[in-house]
């Protein structure tokens, strides 16, 4: 009876930690893990567990894998919210949340320098230009944001497009170099 009970509990370990093994070997999953395990051991500082549980429903392409590789979210996440529709949906709520200070078409107000153009001071990045929008810029009048998750990535992207819009404009044949240094905004 009590060699029985004994022999379920092996069989039942086993189990598991060949399904933990054979979990691991598939991609997604052992990139799901580096990613925690970058997480709980300090090396994503800037990107909160919420931040990471969003990417992952979301369903959306955030470079996981590679952020997996090498967790320096600067270089690796890129806005994959990112269509005309979500560069239209931006515009909106950039014209209602942001116009008062940047100005309808981002070129400057009297409460906020013009985007267009702008050598972001940190950096034009996509992730750290979500970070600007949600955290705002401290020891300035820029605001944090709390619009929602999604709503910011999609101005990020109207962001984008406008530095890109600038850029053609300027007629400048380098692209700005993108910075992926970690950036402080505390
Ligand atoms: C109350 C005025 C105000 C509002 C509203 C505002 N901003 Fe700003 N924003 C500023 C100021 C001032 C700066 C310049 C901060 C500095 O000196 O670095 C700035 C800077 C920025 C920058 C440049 C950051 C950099 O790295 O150089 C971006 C991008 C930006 N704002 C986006 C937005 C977006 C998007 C919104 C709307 C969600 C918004 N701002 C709303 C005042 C505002």
């Amino acid at each position: 009876m009590n060699l029985r009970i004994c022999y379920t509990w092996v069989a039942v370990v086993l189990l598991l930690f060949g399904s933990v093994v054979a979990l691991g070997s598939v991609p997604r999953v052992r990139s799901g893990l580096a990613i925690v395990r970058s997480k709980a051991t300090g090396s994503l500082p800037d990107v909160t567990w919420m931040d990471l549980f969003r990417m992952v429903r979301s369903g959306a392409h955030f470079n996981l894998p590679e952020l997996a590789r090498m967790p320096n979210p600067y270089a690796m996440i890129r806005n994959p919210f990112n269509s005309p529709a979500d560069v239209s949906v931006g515009s909106e709520l950039f014209r209602s949340h942001c116009a008062s200070c940047h100005g309808a078409d981002g070129s400057g107000g009297p409460g906020g320098p013009s985007l267009p153009h702008r050598q972001m001071v940190r950096s034009s990045g996509d992730w750290a230009l979500f970070r600007t929008v949600s955290l705002g810029v401290r020891g300035t009048t820029m605001p944090a944001s709390n619009l929602p998750w999604l709503d910011k990535w999609r101005l990020v992207a109207y962001l984008r497009w406008l530095t890109l819009h600038g850029e053609l404009l300027r007629d400048s044949e380098a692209a700005s170099e993108v910075s992926a240094q970690p950036i402080r905004y505390e």
